[in-house]
């Protein structure tokens, strides 16, 4: 199965996003990662709706929208309408997993659900089944350029063999060709990097290095 790289934007210029986005968009991603912080659920505030739906008149690539917010169920509508194409909210955010993955599916959008690094993979193997989308935090949310945590590459393996066949198995956080690797040879099919690729002197090297 071929890899999807998303490019996260937290390490793009902001005030110059249209052209930091089609960087990454010429370079060959395949989704682009917005990452959304409330400085609640995280210790950092990034960026909102009115930024998604921007971001959506500027470009074709489908939006991976992650939020690390409390109560995320209450701006899924409104990300949705903004233009998002998967939603990923945190297990830890949340009281009724199901409830939130129901209505982000309503919107005939993909689902993803978000385990923080000292969240065991056990935890959520109840779900997998209903989701899209697994993403496996191997840094604590809240800042890019982050060193990869090792000890959590393990969850990978763990969810792979849990999963049903189509679910899609991502990893954010430290990631680079040499960490990249590991997770997809366990069996990752979707990395989200930010500082690697924007920060490479070639990001179109950056992406196919992931690949
Ligand atoms: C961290 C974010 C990540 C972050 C990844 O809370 O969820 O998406 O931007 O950045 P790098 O790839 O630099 O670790
Ligand atoms: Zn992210």
């Amino acid at each position: 199965m071929s890899i999807i790289v998303s490019p996260s934007i937290l390490s793009a210029d902001f005030a110059n996003l249209e052209r930091d986005i089609k960087l990454v968009e010429d370079a060959g991603a395949d989704w682009l990662h917005i990452d959304v912080m409330d400085g609640h659920f995280v210790p950092n505030i990034t960026i909102g709706v009115p930024v998604v739906k921007s971001i959506k008149g500027v470009t074709q690539l489908p939006l991976d929208v992650h939020l690390m917010i409390e109560n995320p169920e209450k701006f899924v509508e409104a990300f949705k309408n903004a233009g998002a194409d998967i939603i990923t909210f945190h297990y830890e955010a949340v009281k009724d997993v199901l409830s939130v993955v129901k209505l982000i599916k309503s919107f005939g959008i993909k689902a993803g659900l978000s385990i923080k690094p000292n969240t065991p993979a056990k935890e959520i193997f109840e779900f997998l089944p209903h989701l899209d989308l697994v993403l496996v935090m191997t840094v604590e949310p809240g800042f890019g350029g982050q060193g990869f945590m090792h000890d959590c590459a393990q969850k990978i393996t763990e969810i792979k063999q849990k999963a049903p066949e189509k679910l899609i198995i991502q990893v954010d956080g430290g990631i680079n060709n040499v960490t990249g690797h590991i997770c997809t040879s366990l069996g990752a099919n979707s990395l989200v990097a930010g500082n690697y690729i924007y920060n490479h002197m070639s990001p179109s090297q950056a992406i196919k290095s992931l690949r």
